[in-house]
């Protein structure tokens, strides 16, 4: 469980989150909304534990991750899938995918080699394990940025914008294995995303920002009752 409390932070003096609370329970997964710039991914990353926050309290499975929190383990409860999958190009895929194991201490090789297989395997890339980032497609680097979230079987992951860049049948394929994640209640997930046609996909609850603020935060179903002009300009007129 997610508990945010009257977050508010700044960054270089400059106001970024205002005043933003939710809960996410373990059985939901969110989604965040909102313009460029409105502080989705210093949201996800507050959550991570990269930026303590001026004021208010992010709380994950009871830990307060910026009072409490005594190891780095507690703090970092969530993996993150980066806006620009972020592989490390002189790195095979399976080195890729191995990098969060062996940066948390995994020692045993062949554990960490089943572990590795059976993450590519979730992604449906078990034969491209020694291929190289350069030889693949745009796809197929998202899906190896998600096996290295899955890899070391965080409780929580966030999917920033995985299918920004992608073209709508590659991004169906991605959005596949994302739903898997989703439906089979691997992890609980907050998926930052501009792709309004597929949120029931990906979440269950909705955060809608502007401006470092919460416009809304409520499930999805009662997001189209919304009338925010902000919020229904931002579906079109089609809110889902
Ligand atoms: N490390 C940082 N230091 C200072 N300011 C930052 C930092 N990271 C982001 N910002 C600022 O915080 C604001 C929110 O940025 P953020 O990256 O969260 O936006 P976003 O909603 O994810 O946008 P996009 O949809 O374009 O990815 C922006 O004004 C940005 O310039
Ligand atoms: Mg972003």
């Amino acid at each position: 469980m997610v508990s945010v409390q009257n977050l508010s932070l700044s960054l270089d003096d400059k106001p970024i989150l205002k005043d933003i609370s939710f809960e996410l329970g373990n059985e939901n997964n969110l989604i965040i909304l909102g313009r460029s710039g409105s502080g989705k991914t210093v949201l996800s990353k507050t959550l991570m534990g990269f930026f303590p926050p001026q004021e208010g309290r992010v709380i994950i499975d009871n830990v307060d991750i910026y009072q409490d929190a005594t190891s780095e383990s507690d703090k970092s409860q969530f993996a993150i899938v980066f806006q620009n999958a972020a592989l490390l190009d002189s790195l095979s895929v399976f080195q890729n995918v191995a990098l969060p194991l062996y940066t948390r201490g995994e020692k045993d090789l062949e554990k960490a080699k089943e572990k590795v297989r059976q993450a590519l395997f979730e992604v449906g890339l078990e034969d491209a394990s020694e291929k190289f980032p350069a030889q693949l497609s745009g796809g197929m680097r998202k899906r190896v940025g998600i096996a290295r979230a899955l890899v070391y079987k965080p409780r929580y992951i966030v999917f920033d914008e995985p299918v920004s860049g992608l073209d709508p049948i590659t991004a169906d394929e991605v959005l596949y294995y994302i739903n898997r994640i989703v439906e089979s209640k691997t992890a609980t997930t907050i998926t930052i995303t501009h792709d309004v046609r597929n949120l029931e996909r990906v979440g269950d609850m909705v955060l809608f920002l502007e401006a470092g603020e919460a416009l809304y935060y409520g499930s999805l179903d009662k997001l189209s009752q919304e009338r925010t002009p902000l919020i229904r300009d931002f579906f079109g007129f089609d809110a889902p």
